[in-house]
C-alpha cells in the first residue's frame, strides 16, 4: 500500500522499523535513514527478509536540501520523523517542497532554548492545507496516545470533559545509578524545566518538580508523581473544548531526583556552551556522551509502564469520572522488538499514526495534534499492534 521513510535510528525508531514490518500490508517498502549509516544498516541486517523491503540511507536532516533529495529518490508517501525535536521544521520543509505527508513524535524545540510549543508547527497550518498534505504531531504515547485516549473519552463517554490528569509512571529497573530512557538532552532538558498546568484557559507556572503528589497506580502501586509541563497540554487545551484544568504527573525514583540535583548543581545539565580547552562544549551534551545509551537499557530493564488519563467530566448531567491507561512491561517489549518499554510505548503508535494516514483514515490536509482526528481505528490498532488498554470509571483521583 505505501512507503514510508523513517528518519532516525535510535530507541524509538527500532521500534518504528519493527513495527513497520509487522505491518507490511500498509508498509510495503520502508527507507531508514539517519546520521550514523551503520546504524540504520544494523536495523536492516536484523529486520530483512520479511514481507516489508527495507532500504537505509546517510542522512543529515537539519539539511533540508539532503532530505528533498531522499524523499526525491525513495519517492514515500510518509516521513516518519523519530530523529530529534531540533529536526522538525527542517523536515517539514522538505515534506512541503516535495508534497509528502509527515508525523512526529515531539514538538520542536530550539537547540538553545527548552521551550516546548507548538506555536512553530502550527504556522505551517496553512502551507499543509494548501500542498494537500497531512502532517500529524506528537504521534508517541505521551504526547500522542493520550491525546487519542482524551478523543476517545469526548467521543464516548462525555457530555464535557473539566479536568484532565495525565499519569505516567515508569516503574521499571535497569541496574545503573543513573540513565534516561530516552535521549539524555531531550528527557533532562524537559525535567529540569520549570513545571506548568493549564487551569481555566491559563498557563500557570511552578519551580521544577515544586508539586508532587503519591497515586496508587493499578498493576504497579503506589509511586511519587511530580508536575512537569508537558506539550500535550497547549493542544488539549484548544481541542478539548471546556476543558478546566489539564495536569501532566510523572514519576521519578528518589534515586533519580538525587543524581539529577547533583548533575544540576555542578552545573552539568546546562545547555549554555563553555569553553574547555579550546573547544565550545555544552555541558547537556558532554553528560549524553557519558551516560548509558537508551538503547543499551532493553535487556537490563525489569519492570512495567503505566501510562493514562483520568477525565472527570459531565455526562446528561450527571458527574462522570474515567480512566484509560496502558500498562507494558519492559522485559516482554525487549522480547518483542529488543527495546525497552519506553521506546516502545512510543513507536508502536508512531508506526500507527503513519497507518492511519496511509489508509485515509487520518489525511486531511494541513497540521494537526492527534486528538483533531477520529480515535477509533487508532484505539483498535493499539490492541492489535501491543499497547492494549484498560478502563476504570471509579479511579483514584489525583488532589
Ligand atoms: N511522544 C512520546 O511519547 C515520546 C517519548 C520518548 C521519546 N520521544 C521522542 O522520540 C524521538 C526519538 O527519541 P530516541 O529516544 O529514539 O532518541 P535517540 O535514541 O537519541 O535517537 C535519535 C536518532 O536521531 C538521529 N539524529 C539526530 N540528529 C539527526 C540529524 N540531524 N539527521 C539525521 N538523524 C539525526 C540520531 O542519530 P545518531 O545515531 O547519529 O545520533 C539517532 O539515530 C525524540 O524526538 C524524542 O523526543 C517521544
Amino acid at each position: 500500500m505505501g512507503r514510508a521513510l523513517i528518519i532516525g535510528a535510535g530507541g524509538v525508531a527500532s521500534v518504528v522499523v519493527h513495527k513497520c514490518c509487522q505491518n507490511p500490508e500498509v508498509f510495503e517498502e520502508i527507507c531508514i535513514a539517519s546520521r550514523t549509516l551503520s546504524k540504520c544498516d544494523a536495523l536492516k541486517q536484523k529486520l530483512e527478509g520479511g514481507k516489508t523491503k527495507i532500504q537505509t540511507a546517510q542522512l543529515d536532516a537539519d539539511n533540508v536540501d539532503e532530505t528533498i533529495a531522499l524523499i526525491n529518490k525513495f519517492k514515500p508517501d510518509i516521513v516518519i520523523n523519530v530523529a530529534l525535536p531540533y529536526q522538525d521544521l527542517a523536515i517539514m520543509d522538505a515534506c512541503l517542497a516535495t508534497g509528502v505527508h509527515y508525523l512526529d513524535t515531539a514538538n520542536y524545540e530550539p537547540r538553545d532554548t527548552a521551550k516546548f510549543e507548538y506555536k512553530w508547527q502550527w504556522a505551517y497550518r496553512e502551507k499543509f492545507e494548501k500542498a494537500g498534505i497531512t502532517a500529524v504531531l506528537g504521534c508517541g504515547f505521551d504526547p500522542g496516545v493520550t491525546g487519542v485516549f482524551s478523543a476517545y473519552a469526548m467521543k464516548h463517554y462525555f457530555d464535557e470533559i473539566h479536568y484532565i490528569d495525565i499519569l505516567d509512571a515508569n516503574a521499571g529497573d535497569h541496574g545503573y545509578p543513573f540513565a534516561t530512557n530516552f535521549n539524555p538532552e531531550i528527557n533532562i532538558r524537559e525535567v529540569t524545566a520549570k513545571g506548568s498546568y493549564i487551569e481555566n484557559g491559563k498557563w500557570v507556572e511552578t519551580e521544577p518538580l515544586e508539586i508532587k503528589r503519591v497515586y496508587n497506580f493499578p498493576e504497579i502501586g503506589e509511586k511519587n508523581i511530580y508536575l512537569l509541563h508537558h506539550e500535550e497540554l497547549e493542544s488539549l487545551a484548544l481541542n478539548i473544548k471546556g476543558v478546566k484544568r489539564i495536569r501532566f504527573w510523572m514519576t521519578f525514583s528518589d534515586n533519580y531526583l538525587t543524581h539529577l540535583r547533583v548533575l544540576q548543581n555542578v552545573g552539568m545539565t546546562s545547555i549554555e556552551p563553555i569553553e574547555y580547552e579550546g573547544k565550545q562544549i555544552v555541558p547537556l551534551q558532554f553528560l549524553k556522551a557519558v551516560l548509558p545509551d537508551p538503547a543499551s537499557l532493553g535487556p537490563r530493564t525489569k519492570g512495567k509502564t503505566n501510562i493514562g488519563c483520568i477525565f472527570q467530566g459531565v455526562k446528561d448531567g450527571k458527574t462522570l469520572n474515567y480512566y484509560v491507561y496502558n500498562v507494558c512491561t519492559h522485559e516482554e517489549c525487549y522480547a518483542e522488538v529488543g527495546s525497552q518499554a519506553i521506546s516502545y510505548t512510543t513507536g508502536v503508535p508512531a508506526m500507527i499514526g503513519a497507518a492511519m494516514v496511509l489508509t485515509g483514515k487520518w489525511k486531511k490536509p494541513g497540521v494537526y495534534n492527534v486528538e483533531e482526528f477520529d480515535p477509533d481505528p487508532f484505539m483498535d490498532a493499539l490492541n492489535k499492534f501491543g499497547l492494549p488498554w484498560k478502563e476504570s470509571f471509579s479511579p483514584e483521583l489525583v488532589d
